[in-house]
């Protein structure tokens, strides 16, 4: 044969290796409203940037008739490409061939982009859409999930990891993406769960929908296993391509720079009415971030789980922050169980990546009741404050209205190595509110006096006065300053540019033990 035949011979096959599971099921897939693997690549990668490694590798299978069906590539198309001209390795599941199902030679594909990512210090993006381990290759397959998981876990912190699912994924298939660092779903044609609906029926005798078990909507709004929802799986591909614009590509690069066209100094006019007068009445924290960042952008994360508390990527004078908020309009922006923990697993992403951590503050303590007592709200409150204690990345503070409690020391306060912790006006910093307070200290002499009310109100103005401020916090230097609302901002990227060089490390260990 010459060169010629072979580079036909050569053509021939690539071609066969783009057909994936054929015509028929891609049609099918289409149907569904999904894209084909290679489709999705298209749309996440920077225009002709994709380059294909392992396009022939087939499974090595020879029981229940796999032998006869071997196709290229099977079921999985990897490889590397860029986004906004940054490198990151891919994986794209292919659901036309044998249900996009795991075998060995699949699990090694996925295997070796991802040694390629840590080795070369890029992200691991995962498109999944997979009916979990191959059934016919028995533990062959399991053991290719394990040799993933363990790859997962080791590049946990050294390169960000991010997982679409964009398909039913089941069994294994839900496991890798749970370890990984952000889970994207689009609504209607993606699941995740460890069984189907029809297992769950056998063995617990409930009747539930693909939908109500594993949707979007359940994983975003429920379980808070996804970060993301999407309605479509184009904008489920560009916003992983958006959240790009804040994240490092690795554990020793520092995060992206954004583009920087909002003026560092602009003072914000609007700061000054946000917190109401009364101070039980709930505001947008949304609307203090807006004003704040540059250009008022805030890519929002896990938005429609505890939101009491706000957690999500901005720019600040061009630089990237990880923003944790309380969210006075949501249950008054207490910290819950489900707040604790998403905000806690936030914070060791921004920490793991040199990304500043900044967080604004009005919270009204730990949330009271059976429920969250028995549920574990001590252990899970403990990941927030064990977050928040290791993490070494510049951290800032502001309080806005009110900070109580634990709440007060658990959110970036002075103690826990905050570097820069301002107030407004308007913060209250105390062990409890005024009310809480004085019913405590003063109960016997309140019911006792002859009009309990106008008691009350006496000993919650004294208290009002003694520590719903700043002012004791400021005196003992817990905070650096007090400040007009409107400088947030211009202070804000000031500090930015003085932490820049920011040097601070925990104790040599093996590693901690955070609460789980
Ligand atoms: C081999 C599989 C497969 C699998 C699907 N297929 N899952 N082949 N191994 N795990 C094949 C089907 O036989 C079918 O082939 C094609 O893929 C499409 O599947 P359908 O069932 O027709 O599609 P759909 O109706 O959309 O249902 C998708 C599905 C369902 C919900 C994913 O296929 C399903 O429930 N699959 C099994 C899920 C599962 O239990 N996996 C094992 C998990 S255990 P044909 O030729 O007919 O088109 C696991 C262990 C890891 O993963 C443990 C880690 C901790």
């Amino acid at each position: 044969m010459t060169m010629r035949d072979k580079l036909g011979l050569l053509e021939r096959r690539a071609a066969e290796a783009e057909q994936g599971g054929g015509a028929a099921r891609l049609k099918a897939q289409h149907a569904k409203g999904k894209l084909s693997a290679r489709e999705r690549l298209d749309l996440l990668l920077d225009e002709g940037s994709f380059v294909e490694l392992d396009r022939f590798v087939v499974h090595r299978s020879h029981d229940f008739g796999l032998e006869d069906d071997r196709p290229y590539g099977d079921g999985v198309v990897t490889g590397y490409g860029r986004i906004e001209g940054r490198l990151v390795y891919v994986f794209s599941q292919d659901f036309t061939v044998f249900g996009g199902s795991l075998s060995e030679s699949f699990a090694e594909k996925i295997c070796k982009v991802m040694d390629l990512a840590v080795r070369n210090g890029a992200p691991v993006i995962g498109l999944n859409d997979s009916g979990g381990a191959r059934i016919q290759e028995g533990v062959v397959s399991l053991g290719g999930y394990a040799e993933i998981f363990l790859r997962n876990t080791l590049a946990s912190g050294v390169v960000p990891q991010i997982s679409a699912i964009l398909g039913p994924c089941a069994g294994g298939a839900v496991y890798s993406p749970a370890i990984t660092d952000f889970t994207y779903m689009v609504r209607k044609t993606s699941y995740m769960f460890v069984t189907g609906p029809n297992v769950v029926k056998t063995v617990t005798h409930e009747d539930v929908t693909m939908e109500e078990l594993g949707g979007a909507d359940t994983h975003n709004q429920v379980s808070g296993v996804a970060h993301f929802a999407h309605d479509s799986e184009p904008a489920c591909l560009q916003a992983i391509r958006d959240l790009f614009q804040y994240v490092p590509s690795n554990n020793v690069d520092d995060p992206p720079r954004g583009r920087n066209t909002d003026p560092h100094d602009r003072r914000d006019e609007a700061l000054l009415d946000v917190v109401p007068d009364n101070p039980n009445k709930p505001y947008d924290m949304h609307e203090v971030i807006r004003r704040v960042v540059d250009d008022g952008v805030f890519y929002e994360v896990q938005p429609e789980f505890a939101g009491n508390i706000l957690c999500g990527y901005a720019h600040l004078g061009g630089y990237s922050v990880g923003i944790v908020a309380n969210q006075p309009a949501v249950l008054a922006g207490v910290l819950d169980i489900n707040a604790s923990i998403k905000a806690a697993r936030f914070i060791r992403f921004c920490d793991a990546f040199n990304i500043p951590i900044l967080t604004l503050e009005d919270v009204p303590g730990f949330l009271p009741g059976v429920s969250q007592e028995h549920n574990g709200i001590i252990r899970h409150g403990a990941k927030l404050l064990y977050a928040y204690c290791e993490a070494t990345v510049p951290k800032l503070t502001v309080i806005t209205r009110k900070a109580y409690g634990g709440a007060y020391d658990v959110m970036s306060s002075k103690h826990i190595r905050g570097d820069l912790n301002l107030a407004w006006p308007t913060a209250e910093i105390a062990v409890m509110g005024p009310k809480g307070a004085v019913e405590i200290l003063f109960r016997k002499e309140i019911a006792e006096s002859d009009d309990p009310p106008a008691a009350l109100d006496a000993r919650m103005n004294e208290y009002r006065d003694k520590f719903a401020h700043p002012y004791v916090a400021a005196g003992r230097g817990y905070l650096d300053d007090i400040i007009d609302p409107r400088d947030t901002r211009p202070r804000l990227i000031d500090a930015l540019e003085t932490l820049r060089t920011k040097r601070d490390r925990n104790p040599p260990k093996k590693h901690g033990n955070i609460p789980l």
